[in-house]
């Protein structure tokens, strides 16, 4: 049945009863909801930011925690996360009011499904400008791969950022194949495009990987990141990989409450989930094994890595493949459309988790709702667009003004680590605060307040099974203590995982 009927995201059949019943729009398969769902996980959380995080934490040893926290919290809470939304049926703020109802708390557990929304909507607008620059890096490379390569001067990059109009204009061309998407449903939309872009992913990633074999890099680039050398694992890493771990799996951000509310109750969570988190780990892992061999192969880029996240991706790379890689022509503009793939794959669930909201709660039509929210989150993404200029007064603000001392002073440095401008704080804001509050809260939600009779009927574990032993424990004190760690070492200020 197609999603676009009427534009509504709900459709009446005529039961027996001859009644009407309103029907929640569905993923049509498990197949389709895993691949929608490792969509949304897989993104510039996994191309980008773990290659990164790995790099500077030294790789081995740290992609060795990064596998204990996946498994230990990230694919427990995602369990959850689905499982909440598949038994309310609804968006995630709706979810945590009806959930909550009968427990302790009641319908006030619907702040957490404010929160994450709000988490949603913030990331939406500044990954969109992210998804931008893949956007010019893969014409720029198309380009060069058609008329020659000509080399940047130092600072084309930072001229680049600078250029607003150019900025926008990229991103709205992102916004634009997003809401495209979105526009259509569940099954027409979300599911569709990602029963093609995750396998057209996964072969672009395969022969990547295949041409990196190629390069003398390799083998050492190999060990760097998987023979771990613990000495070199700094306190803070075990923090980074479970705030990267909540990132990467996009949880904490009404996504897989939203996504599971379209799940059919046969449809097996844990099982699902198990796959949905394989494919992220996978993909973040393989990302370092397409970048990696790169670096080893040309030690002289080493330096221009460290400092910055984006240095890696968009400022080193797009040239390499042009002057040191054979067949460069064709695997930059391959490069880069992998990463816009994983880009949109994630902004798609980003803005459904706000289209959900605003059909289930103030029942806008699924037209209206993706309508009303990109253009509204559009704006957010042009004031961060204005921000990445740093003439501009945006890259200069602070949620508490600008003095260099004094109680305000203070909260910026408590709440933002003192950070300036609208994409830096945005980012701050999400990483360290609403995640980790959404994911504590719906951990202790969960383990504490829900009955264990909803688990068992949602998850399918037995009364007394090991299974259900072991979700429970994690619920109830191990995720809880990590994330409590985790917000204790944002507060204390010796953390930060932006
Ligand atoms: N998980 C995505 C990534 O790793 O890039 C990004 C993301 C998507 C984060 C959706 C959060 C989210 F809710």
């Amino acid at each position: 049945m197609s999603d676009l009927q009427g534009s509504v995201d709900v459709a009446g059949t005529v039961g027996q009863d001859g009644v009407v019943h309103v029907v929640r729009n569905r993923w049509s398969s498990t197949r389709g909801f895993v691949l929608a769902a490792a969509g949304s996980a897989v993104g510039v959380g996994n191309l980008w930011k773990f290659p990164y995080i790995t790099w500077e934490n030294n790789g081995g040893a740290f992609v060795l925690m990064y596998l204990l926290c996946v498994p230990l919290i990230g694919l427990p809470i995602m369990v959850a996360e689905l499982m909440l939304g598949r038994r309310a049926q609804t968006n995630a703020v709706s979810t945590m009011e009806s959930v909550g109802a009968s427990v302790v708390g009641g319908r006030n557990w619907r702040f957490v499904g404010w929160l994450g929304v709000a988490g949603s909507a913030t990331i939406l607008s500044y990954i969109i400008v992210i998804a931008g620059w893949a956007v010019a890096s893969f014409f720029q490379c198309v380009s060069w791969s058609i008329n020659g390569y000509t080399p940047q001067p130092p600072d084309a990059f930072p001229q680049f950022m600078a250029n607003t109009g150019l900025q926008i204009l990229l991103s709205f061309l992102f916004m634009a194949a997003t809401v495209l998407i979105v526009i259509r449903g569940i099954s027409s939309g979300i599911e569709s495009a990602n029963r093609w872009l995750m396998p057209a992913l996964f072969g672009f990633i395969l022969i990547m990987v295949l041409y990196m074999l190629t390069l003398d890099g390799f083998g050492e680039a190999m060990t760097f990141l998987f023979a771990p050398r613990f000495g070199e694992l700094s306190d803070q890493a075990i923090l980074e990989a479970m705030g990267q771990s909540f990132f990467s799996l996009s949880l904490g951000m009404a996504i897989m409450i939203t996504y599971g509310s379209y799940l059919r109750p046969e449809q097996s969570i844990p099982r699902a989930a198990t796959v949905i988190v394989g494919m992220d780990t996978l993909v973040a892992i393989l990302a370092c094994v397409i970048l990696y061999p790169i670096i080893f192969t040309f030690p002289e880029i080493k330096s221009s890595i460290s400092g910055s996240t984006t240095g890696m991706l968009f400022i080193t790379l797009p040239p390499l493949f042009y002057t040191k890689l054979s067949g460069g022509s064709l695997f930059g503009p391959l490069f880069y459309l992998l990463v816009l793939f994983a880009a949109l794959s994630s902004s798609i669930s980003l803005l459904e988790a706000v289209v959900a909201l605003l059909i289930d709660r103030f029942k806008y039509t699924r037209l209206k709702a993706t309508l009303v929210s990109s253009f509204v989150l559009f704006i957010g993404t042009i004031l961060v667009a204005f921000s990445l200029d740093p003439s501009n007064i945006l890259a200069q603000v602070q949620v508490f003004g600008t003095s260099e001392t004094g109680f305000l002073h203070n909260l910026n440095e408590i709440f933002f680590r003192g950070k300036t401008g609208v994409m830096g704080i945005a980012d701050h804001l999400v990483a360290n605060w609403f995640l980790p509050i959404t994911g504590l809260c719906t951990t202790i939600f969960v383990g504490w307040v829900l009955d264990k009779k909803i688990l068992i009927e949602e998850l399918g574990f037995a009364e007394g099974s090991m299974y259900l032993l072991g979700f429970r424990i994690i619920m109830r004190f191990v995720a809880p203590l990590a994330i409590l760690y985790v917000l204790y070492s944002v507060i204390a200020g010796t953390a930060d995982f932006t």
